[in-house]
């Protein structure tokens, strides 16, 4: 029999997860764990198409829950999975685009909430399960709103998305600097006409982002296949398999 690869993806409800999740189900040999806030309404989820010998696991991570993640872990351990190939923090809120004098330290606590603090949560909760594959990769999911080079040409307001992306990227550099076997970076998957990536475009008189899903989710697919860790892990990806200034 075939090895499979698994790969666990956050946030693969809709948007970017959910195209993550379609293109992995369909290779052959993959387990996919689509995480989701609702595995009750995930049925578009369960009804994509697999490719030969690959399936699909749907469980509940809601990343502000402190419990969801490890009961997640359970979960996957007692269906038979013991490595985690791939895991891609995907999942995120960008709810507020205020410049800094208007911030609103509630609005800051909760994209914190979930983009930064369910992120370690997870990382938590998966790092057993990751060390024991072969050549494991902990994405996640970043924006050139958290680039403090590109701040000059990029100046939206955007303080809070901003902060808390910023917060992850220390967060996914801390983690390749501590797990020697890992490949861990950001991805930046552009600006993407999603509902987040519309929503921002329209907020800037704009019809809609610039790049389609499907070019995205194909451009960070191929950056994760190509990965390692000598040349990847700890670097800021772009989804054209660039790299970016931090
Ligand atoms: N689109 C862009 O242009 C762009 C650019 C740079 C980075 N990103 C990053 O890419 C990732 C995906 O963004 P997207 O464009 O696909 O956004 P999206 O279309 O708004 O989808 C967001 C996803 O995150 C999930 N989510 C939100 N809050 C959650 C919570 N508390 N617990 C669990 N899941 C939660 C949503 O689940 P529900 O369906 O349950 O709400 C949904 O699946 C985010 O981390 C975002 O910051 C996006």
């Amino acid at each position: 029999m075939a090895s499979k690869t698994t790969v666990l993806i956050t946030g693969a409800s809709r948007g970017l997860g959910y195209g993550l999740a379609e293109k992995y189900l369909a290779r052959p040999n993959h387990i996919v764990i689509g995480a989701v806030r609702s595995p009750a309404t995930a049925n578009a989820l369960k009804g994509l198409p697999t490719g030969e010998g690959s399936s699909l696991i749907v469980v509940k991570i809601d990343s502000v829950s402190e419990t969801d993640p490890a009961t997640a872990i359970e979960e996957i351990k007692s269906q038979g999975i013991t490595a985690l190939d791939i895991v891609i923090a995907n999942a995120g809120i960008s709810q507020i685009f205020p410049p800094v004098h208007e911030v609103e330290i509630s609005d800051l606590q909760e994209h914190i909430q979930v983009n930064v603090f369910g992120v370690i949560l997870l990382f938590k909760a998966v790092r057993p399960l990751l060390l024991a594959a072969k050549e494991p990769k902990f994405v996640t999911l970043g924006t050139s709103a958290a680039s403090l080079s590109e701040m000059a040409t990029r100046n939206f307001p955007n303080s809070v998305y901003g902060t808390s992306k910023v917060a992850l990227n220390y967060i996914t550099l801390k983690t390749h600097f501590e797990n020697p076997t890992l490949t861990a970076f950001p991805l930046d998957p552009g600006w993407v006409q999603t509902e987040m990536g519309n929503t921002g475009a329209r907020g800037l008189g704009l019809e809609k982002a610039e790049v389609e899903v499907d070019v995205s989710v194909s451009g960070m697919i191929k950056v994760i296949d190509a990965s390692n860790r000598e040349e990847t892990s700890g670097k800021f990806m772009f989804f054209d398999g660039t790299s970016k200034p931090w």
